[in-house]
């Protein structure tokens, strides 16, 4: 932990929100804030497909269509990502759980290591702005740090604030036609998941439509209530 971070509170988040609603850019701005792990099944599954693993191999037309790629595939490579050290310090998941079934997975796999989903937080926006997000959203491939056209430049163009690396890549998903069908999927399996939070007492929503900053505020105000 550096000096810049609050101390570790070992807490357990979960990320929810539609495609473009901001899970990556805050869970990286938590993880830097707070020193838990940001575990990224979108990251991981683009991992597996880069290494051309049996599982890569599976997930890679689905996540092309904007479907969503088995329960079985993600929950395996999400408990073998859980069980390593540095997940001590709790973890930001971010675009996990995303069905009904991979929630009760995941209530099991942190029952297992004696702990739990201490907060669920919606990132509410408009359906209508997520297209303008995606289309203009671009990262750096040495560190993955997240830019946009319009809302987030690197301060020096095309050279990354956080690692300095000079090479900028676009995902292959981001098109208008596959974030169309990203939508749909998110609203039919995995918006129900904010009722099942809810239930459990264990949801907050925060207005992710405001600008990074501000919802960066808010989110960080949330964990440290939930974590108090
Ligand atoms: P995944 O990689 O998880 O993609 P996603 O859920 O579609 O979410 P995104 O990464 O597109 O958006 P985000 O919310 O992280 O937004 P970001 O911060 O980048 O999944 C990809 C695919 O993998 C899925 O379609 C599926 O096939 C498969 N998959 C993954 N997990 C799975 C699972 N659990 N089960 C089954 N299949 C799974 O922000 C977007 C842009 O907007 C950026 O440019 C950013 O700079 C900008 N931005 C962010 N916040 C703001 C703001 N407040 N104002 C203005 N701009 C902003």
């Amino acid at each position: 932990m550096d000096a810049s971070q609050t101390p570790a509170t070992a807490a357990n988040l979960v990320l929810l929100g539609p495609p473009g609603a901001g899970k990556g850019t805050q869970a990286r701005m938590l993880q830097d804030r707070f020193g838990m792990v940001q575990l990224s099944t979108g990251d991981m599954l683009r991992a597996a497909v880069a290494a051309g693993t049996e599982a890569g191999q599976k997930a890679k037309a689905v996540m092309e269509a904007g479907e969503l790629v088995s329960d079985d595939i993600v929950i395996a490579i999400l408990r073998d990502r859980l069980a390593e050290d540095d997940c001590a310090a709790g973890v930001i998941l971010d675009g996990f759980p995303r069905t009904a079934d991979q929630a009760a997975a995941l209530d099991d796999l942190m029952a297992e290591v004696g702990k739990r989903v201490d907060a669920a937080i919606s990132l509410e926006v408009d359906d209508d702005a997520m297209v303008t997000r995606i289309s203009g959203r671009f990262t750096c491939a040495g560190c993955g740090e997240g830019y946009h056209d319009s809302f987030k430049q690197p301060a020096s163009e095309g050279v990354c604030d956080k690692c300095g690396g000079t090479e900028m890549k676009r995902r292959a998903d981001d098109n208008a036609e596959t974030v169309k069908q990203r939508l749909e999927a998110y609203h039919a399996q995995t918006a129900p998941l904010i009722a099942f939070y809810e239930q459990k007492g264990a949801l907050s929503r925060v207005d992710a439509m405001a600008d990074i900053d501000a919802v960066a505020k808010e989110l960080t105000a949330v964990v440290e209530r939930s974590t108090a």
